[in-house]
């Protein structure tokens, strides 16, 4: 009896270990894509905030106008690379320090056309920077934030 309990346990032992074997590297690996895509993320938007904050200081004239078609051309330039940033199961759903709503991949049409939208604005502030009409690349600064970011923001950011 005694012999035969210690060989059920040695062989849930062995079990245990093939399983651990098995799982182990493929679960962190994945935790490693997962750490990857929130720090691509993350540094995507930074990357769009601090362009923000060159528009701001150009609009409060700190900036030069050609440091803030650079900063209108980044924003440009980052709009298509959203889509690829967020695939899907890495929402707050997934993962407790996302600030991103599942309502992205449920309504995934919604969320790259608000990508698309923030590529126009920039494309549009592009332009009016270009024109050298301060009142127009002002207005074209204001429609970018509230609309572009904040478009996409108010519906599918949760801030915490
Ligand atoms: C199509 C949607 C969308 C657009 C457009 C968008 N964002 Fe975001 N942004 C998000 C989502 C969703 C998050 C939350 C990401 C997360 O935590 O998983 C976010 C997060 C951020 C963060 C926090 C990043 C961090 O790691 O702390 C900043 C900063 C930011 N966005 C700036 C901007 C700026 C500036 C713009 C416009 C130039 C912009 N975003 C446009 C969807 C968008």
């Amino acid at each position: 009896m005694k012999t035969r309990t210690l060989r059920w346990t040695a062989g849930w032992a062995l079990a245990l270990a093939v399983a651990f074997a098995a799982f182990g590297p493929e679960r962190s690996a994945v935790a490693d894509q997962h750490g990857k895509v929130m720090e691509e993320r993350s540094k995507l938007m930074k990357g769009m905030g601090g362009a923000m904050r060159t528009l701001k200081g150009f609009v409060e004239g700190r900036n030069s106008a050609e440091e803030a078609s650079q900063a209108a051309a980044a924003i440009a330039a980052a709009a298509p690379k959203i889509a690829d940033a967020f695939p899907p199961g890495t929402g707050m759903g997934a993962d407790p320090k996302s600030e991103s709503r599942d309502l992205i991949w449920e309504k995934w049409d919604d969320f790259t056309a608000a990508a698309a939208l923030l590529g126009d604005k920039a494309a549009a502030l592009e332009t009016a920077l270009a024109s050298g009409d301060a009142g127009a690349a002002g207005a074209a600064f204001g429609d970018l934030g509230k609309n572009g970011c904040g478009g996409c923001h108010s519906v599918f950011r949760e801030k915490r």
